[in-house]
């Protein structure tokens, strides 16, 4: 059974600057939301309610965010709104939320190597904080279900195009079962020529405690970081570790443009903005040139 999730969400988001100064790029809204409120949900929604968030000096808001907040809930209460204070009295009771500081940024590799005594001897869900996925079922719980069938790590992935293959970790595999491959080969951000395969690590993951002393014998790769994809290439040498493919889309809040479509999706889908909001597009458009 998975009962433990870890967000890592310490990075600088230099690619977000300058709002990154101040803020969290895991605190940027999709319309009102903040992205990890997203990501903290898909946990709970997968039936994952306790949750470490690795965070880093800065990211204040993210702690405060899922916090009580007693003299705005009293001010809503006094107002009648009583939707919006439950909404923000169920972000501090929703999942039973833990945070650490990554007292230096070395990697995403680094980062989770902070949630060894959290997580102990059990295996664990990875979602990494400025990733979203929309899906049916949601993307932990699919993953999970995989776990649960095969009893050894699960890395979520997704094709890409080949022009993209160089953002992201590769897998190369022998497909299993539909869907499911057996990794042979996992490369941190490849040229397209070196790539294994068009599978990207999407995010998600399913990571078992041995994955501690992995990262510990790990040595910095690309971007002179500790890489978990560089830990997870030696584990595999060990032990079998799969990649599933799963159902949904994919958004990656890291970049600007995706951030933009992301946003622009969420608003259209929404109940009380979305028929404005695509009345508003359509006129747009028909402007643009
Ligand atoms: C990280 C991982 C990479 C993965 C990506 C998904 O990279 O290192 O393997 O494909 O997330 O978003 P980052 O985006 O932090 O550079």
């Amino acid at each position: 059974m998975i009962s433990k999730a870890v967000i890592p969400a310490a990075g600088f988001g230099t690619r977000f600057l300058p709002i990154t100064k101040t803020q969290p790029k895991e605190m940027l809204p999709i319309v009102d939301t903040p992205t990890i409120q997203y990501v903290v949900e898909e946990a709970v929604n997968s039936g994952v309610r306790d949750i470490l968030i690795i965070t880093a000096l800065g990211k204040s808001a993210i702690e405060n965010h899922f916090d009580r907040a007693f003299e705005l809930e009293a001010h809503l209460h006094t107002q009648g709104r009583e939707e919006q204070r439950l909404q923000v009295r169920n972000l501090a009771s929703m999942a039973n939320i833990h945070f650490i500081r990554q007292r230096e940024l070395n990697g995403l590799g680094d980062a989770i190597s902070y949630a060894r005594w959290h997580v102990g001897d059990e295996a664990f869900l990875v979602l990494l904080g400025d990733t979203l996925v929309d899906s049916q079922v949601p993307c932990s719980r699919q993953l999970i279900d995989v776990y649960n069938r095969l009893k050894s790590p699960i890395i979520g992935v997704e094709e890409v195009p080949p022009q993209k293959v160089e953002r992201y970790g590769i897998v190369g595999g022998e497909a299993v079962e539909p869907n499911t491959w057996r990794i042979e080969v996992m490369v941190e951000k490849p040229k397209a020529i070196e790539a294994p395969s068009n599978l990207a690590i999407g995010g998600r993951y399913i990571l078992t405690p041995d994955i501690f002393d992995y990262i510990e014998k790990t040595a910095r790769g690309v971007n002179n970081e500790v890489q978990l994809t560089d830990a997870l290439q030696l584990m595999h040498k060990d032990r079998a570790v799969y990649a599933h493919k799963f159902e949904g889309v994919r958004h990656d809040i890291g970049n600007r443009l995706d951030y933009m479509r992301t946003s622009v999706k969420y608003a259209a889908k929404r109940k009380d903005i979305g028929t404005d909001f695509k009345a508003f597009l359509k006129e747009f458009v028909a402007e643009l040139d």
